[in-house]
């Protein structure tokens, strides 16, 4: 379902269609294959997000590897891994031999974000950057080159169903501009997206949705749809 960004400040290399990415934080987790396929069947969710805490860089534990490892058995959405961790360099050997598309580290984490990147070059994997809602966006000029996805988290780090903070919406606008000429391809946010604020990040130039609770506070088959028709009011479809 081809959901096409229509905003000016789109970048030519910068992905035109909104993408969906359910996150299983807000799934249950006593039912993820279930849950997760729930969400590829309704053929709107591309993208999967694998929240991995430390229980450190957040107040919360969550997942690892080997879950990534099934869900590319049973699934065939892209993963997005999110290193909610304080020392991610050394996770991403794992992450990617278990089948990550894309890994995420934080700007904000103890390892250098540059040497992070670059290793997850040299594993074949996309590159994301996370900022925390309090990291100035312009902390990433440098690094730009070195990222396929630029995350401008909507909620601090460490659990799904988290009000979103209307502050980080100007944010998210000010990361499309410095994207604006060249940079990532992907601008994704992540926390409290559900139909009411999509309008707002989706105007404000994102392009990857992740959405956790607002997905599976019912079943996914209900819940897409409404999200699908609030990205496409968005875009005047
Ligand atoms: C926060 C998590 C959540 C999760 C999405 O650390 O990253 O944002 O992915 O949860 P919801 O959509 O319920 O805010």
């Amino acid at each position: 379902m081809a959901l096409e960004q229509t905003s000016k400040q789109q970048n030519p290399k910068r992905e035109s269609k909104i993408i969906l990415a359910a996150s299983i934080l807000g799934a249950d987790p006593l039912n993820l294959e279930r849950d997760l396929k729930r969400a590829e069947d309704t053929k709107a969710v591309e993208w999967v997000q694998v929240d991995v805490m430390d229980g450190h860089f957040t107040p919360n534990l969550s997942f690892g590897p080997d879950v990534v490892a099934q869900i590319k058995k049973k699934s065939s959405l892209f993963v997005d891994v999110h290193l909610m961790v304080s020392r991610p360099k050394n996770l991403l050997p794992v992450f990617a031999e278990k089948g990550a598309d894309l890994i995420t580290v934080h700007f904000e984490a103890d390892d250098p974000a540059e040497e992070c990147l670059q290793l997850i070059r040299k594993l074949g994997k996309k590159t994301g950057l996370a900022l925390r809602p309090d990291t100035p966006v312009d902390r990433t000029k440098e690094l730009l080159p070195l990222i396929d996805l630029l995350l401008v988290m909507t909620v601090n780090p460490g659990f799904a169903g988290q009000s979103f903070i209307e502050e980080c919406v100007p944010k998210v606008a000010q990361a499309s501009a410095l994207l604006g000429g060249s940079g990532p391809r992907w601008l994704e946010v992540d926390g409290g997206i559900s139909e009411t604020t999509i309008p707002k990040v989706v105007q404000a130039g994102a392009n990857v949705l992740v959405v956790g609770s607002a997905l599976y506070r019912e079943d996914p088959s209900r819940t897409v749809p409404r999200l699908v028709e609030a990205i496409q009011k968005t875009l005047g479809r």
